[in-house]
């Protein structure tokens, strides 16, 4: 019945064909159409790996084809294609409803028992960190400063998400570009179900032990962020906008004289002519090239918002080239579409085209060869003022390896092939630099081109809060680059809540202090001394533990791990944890818990199981409890958790401003403790070709007696740590300390080598 090919078996039935693939023993693909058609991958799937068979079996029994690699049981029932998932113990772990799959008039679903607790991940979405029990829709949306918690389209779009169940974990990626929808539960107890308005039938289960190998496995199906430049995880501030460029400059200049470490300025669309991409305004930008000189040399970094929208207007090269050589996206007439965005009336360019981007790529290169350092894509969703729900008809038409395809099938993942257009531009300029990309919109796989923010927050609370549980789900769902408007963007800021934004703000991956035209200044010293003084704390505090951060990043390379992470993906095992999120945890071993209320000088922390220690005050603490904490205004409640091993440095007023030779290593009492520090040179792509160093860092403690270790396992990069300063935290007996075998005394519970 079925034929059975080097990665998997395709079998038909009833006029219905299934396709399983085996990606890996753990990745299944499942495709089921009821037409003639071959199965497509949209942009998310990393293309370049993915393409060594691996060993299952298949069997058939009657009614039922059983296949079977090192991890999973797949059991097919060949009458209506139902699919049951088995781990090897025969535990089901995900299993059709009712036959499973249905084809409606355009309309696809696939039903499956709803047998989890909680389900995570959706990226982008606004609400709580567990989706269980609600509807979802993806469909990149422009919300215009108006989305709340219960808003249900954001800009960005990820069909990916986790099931956690007592016994077991995996997650679901439904590889479909079209509006897709996913019911966790909202009209029944007993299924749930993802379907889309058109495409395939085209997912992948993904198991995992647990959460963290669910994550990896998903993103090694959509790809992991490279490593990015060590400035994009520096301080950014950004206004829409600051202009003329002499107000670029004193802004600039006021953080280097306050002393607030600030790698990057933003140019928000203010500094265009007309709103032209890739122009500068003639009066207010008219010595734009000085002001980068002059920015570059007090060590800012430039990064210009480029919007998708080309103006329509003859005398303008970009629309001129568009139009001559047929770049724009389509109506159904096979007309150029004209739509409203900030240029007035604009028309887009069609970038999932090769030649289209090749061509945007160079017109980018051109512009970045200036001095710009990295670029802002927004309104890619894409937005249109003007359109029917604020973006083009869905009959408009775009190109894909030279086939025609709608914009129904082409809207969510528009902004991502954008993203991939900027990134060869920013190649093109300079081939050996890291590109830096920040996108609005988005679809799965994007963390391969770009971070990403949240958009149009305001200066609110709920806002504060909301930023979260957005981000942690962001990366739980494969894209760890990312961060909210640290302020609000929208309404006035306000200083206290500034304050505790700014607290919880340099905790997350990305750190951009940004706010809206006509709303008040938003500084970190607009607010007055006070909100000055704590800010300059904070972002002191996020220079000094940028080793860790980075670090962070280089897992995140490696594996996918959120940079930002819910307390679930590292305590599983611990229920409690299961729907926190007003805590995260940066890394595995930092626990931060914002205040996002006004007035509030105290708050209630929950502590996973296991001894932490509060970073302010050293105070120990027995996990699995919660604890009222106090939090005055310049204080965000932190933890450090038992053995943990945390790099820091020391403070610039911006990344390269010095050489850093020194290393300083936090070590947190407990018996044992382990980490490993990732070094490059932070800038340049040769770490791909293996200019790095890994560090492997150790301790032992027994009996007042500390054993460290350091041991370079990869050396390949020569301008590393030369010294390191160990910092003793909380060790109250430290009789005999040994570095590599080396006894050393403590003085004042440090030691630099
Ligand atoms: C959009 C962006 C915002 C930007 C503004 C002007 O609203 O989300 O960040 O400042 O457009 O470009």
């Amino acid at each position: 019945m079925f034929t059975k090919f080097n990665d998997g078996i395709v079998v038909k039935n009833n006029g219905k064909t299934l396709q399983i693939r085996i990606v890996n023993s753990k990745i299944i693909n499942v495709f089921i159409t009821d037409k003639d058609e071959v199965r497509k991958d949209t942009i998310a799937i990393e293309k370049r790996k993915h393409n060594t068979p691996c060993n299952f079996d298949v069997s058939e029994n009657s009614d039922i084809i059983t296949i079977k690699t090192e991890s999973l049981s797949i059991i097919v029932n060949l009458n209506d294609f139902s699919i049951k998932f088995l781990n090897l113990e025969g535990l089901v772990i995900n299993e059709d409803y009712n036959g499973g799959v249905r084809f409606y008039n355009n309309d696809i679903r696939c039903y499956k028992k709803l047998n989890e607790d909680h389900y995570y991940g959706f990226g982008e979405k606004a609400g709580y960190l567990d989706k269980k029990g609600e509807n979802l829709e993806m469909w990149n949306t422009d919300e215009l400063m108006t989305h709340n918690q219960g808003t249900k389209l954001l800009y960005q779009s990820y069909p990916f998400f986790i099931g956690l169940n007592k016994k077991y974990t995996y997650g679901i990626f439904f590889d479909n570009s079209f509006r897709s929808f996913f019911d966790m539960g909202f009209e029944s107890n007993e299924y749930y179900y993802f379907g889309a308005k058109g495409g395939q039938m085209n997912y992948y289960f993904i198991y995992g032990e647990n959460i963290k190998e669910v994550v990896e496995n998903y993103t090694y199906l959509t790809g992991r962020i490279n490593m990015p430049p060590m400035w994009s995880l520096g301080n950014q501030q950004s206004r829409y906008s600051y202009t003329p460029q002499e107000k670029v400059l004193e802004i600039a200049k006021t953080f280097r004289e306050k002393e607030i470490p600030c790698d990057v300025i933003y140019l928000d669309i203010d500094y265009m002519e007309g709103y032209r991409v890739f122009t500068w305004n003639k009066e207010t930008f008219l010595n734009y090239k000085e002001m980068l000189k002059k920015l570059r040399d007090m060590g800012f970094k430039v990064i210009t918002i480029v919007d998708p929208g080309v103006k329509k207007d003859y005398a303008y090269n970009v629309y001129r080239e568009g139009i001559e050589n047929d770049y724009f996206v389509k109506d159904k007439f096979s007309i150029p579409f004209i739509g409203h965005v900030w240029p007035g009336e604009s028309l887009f360019p069609d970038f999932l085209r090769d030649d289209v981007r090749h061509w945007w790529a160079d017109k980018l290169k051109d512009f970045v060869n200036e001095g710009i350092d990295g670029i802002w894509n927004d309104m890619n969703e894409p937005s249109v003022l003007d359109g029917i729900n604020k973006t083009m008809p869905e009959d408009n038409v775009h190109y894909l390896n030279g086939y025609k395809i709608l914009h129904s099938e082409a809207h969510n993942v528009y902004a991502t092939y954008m993203a991939m257009a900027t990134q060869e531009g920013l190649l093109k300029s300079r081939p050996n630099e890291r590109p830096f990309i920040l996108s609005r919109a988005a679809f799965s796989g994007i963390q391969r081109y770009a971070a990403v923010w949240t958009g149009d927050n305001r200066s609110l609370y709920e806002h504060l809060l909301l930023m979260m549980p957005m981000i942690m789900n962001l990366g739980l769902s494969g894209q760890p680059f990312s961060g909210s408007d640290v302020g609000g963007f929208g309404d006035d800021g306000q200083e206290e809540l500034f304050i505790r934004w700014i607290e919880a703000g340099v905790f997350t991956p990305f750190l951009r202090i940004h706010s809206a035209n006509g709303t008040r200044e938003q500084e970190p010293w607009s607010f007055g001394k006070r909100c000055e003084d704590i800010s300059k704390k904070y972002i002191k505090m996020r220079y000094e533990i940028l080793p860790y951060i980075y670090d962070l990043f280089y897992i995140a390379s490696q594996k996918g791990y959120p940079v930002m992470r819910p307390l679930v993906f590292e305590y599983q095992n611990d229920e409690n944890t299961h729907n926190i999120y007003d805590e995260f945890m940066l890394g595995d071993n930092i626990l931060v818990a914002p205040v996002y209320l006004p007035s509030k000088e105290i708050r209630e922390v929950y502590l996973p199981k296991g001894i932490w220690y509060d970073y302010w005050n050293g105070k120990e603490f027995e996990g699995g409890k919660h604890y009222l904490i106090d939090a005055p205004i310049d204080v965000i409640p932190l933890f450090v958790k038992e053995g943990a091993i945390i790099p820091k440095q020391n403070v610039q007023a911006y990344i390269g401003e010095k050489q850093i030779d020194e290393l300083i290593v936090e070590l947190y009492k407990g018996s044992c403790g382990e980490y490993i520090h990732y070094e490059d040179d932070g800038i340049s792509i040769k770490y791909s070709s293996g200019e790095y160093n890994l560090t492997d860092l150790k301790f032992e403690y027994v009996n007042g007696i500390l054993k460290i270790y350091i041991n370079r396992i990869y050396s390949g990069y020569k301008n590393g740590i030369k010294k390191y300063k160990f910092v003793f935290k909380n060790f109250n007996k430290l009789d005999k300390i040994f570095i590599n075998d080396h006894e050393y005394k403590a003085e004042n519970y440090v030691i630099e080598i």
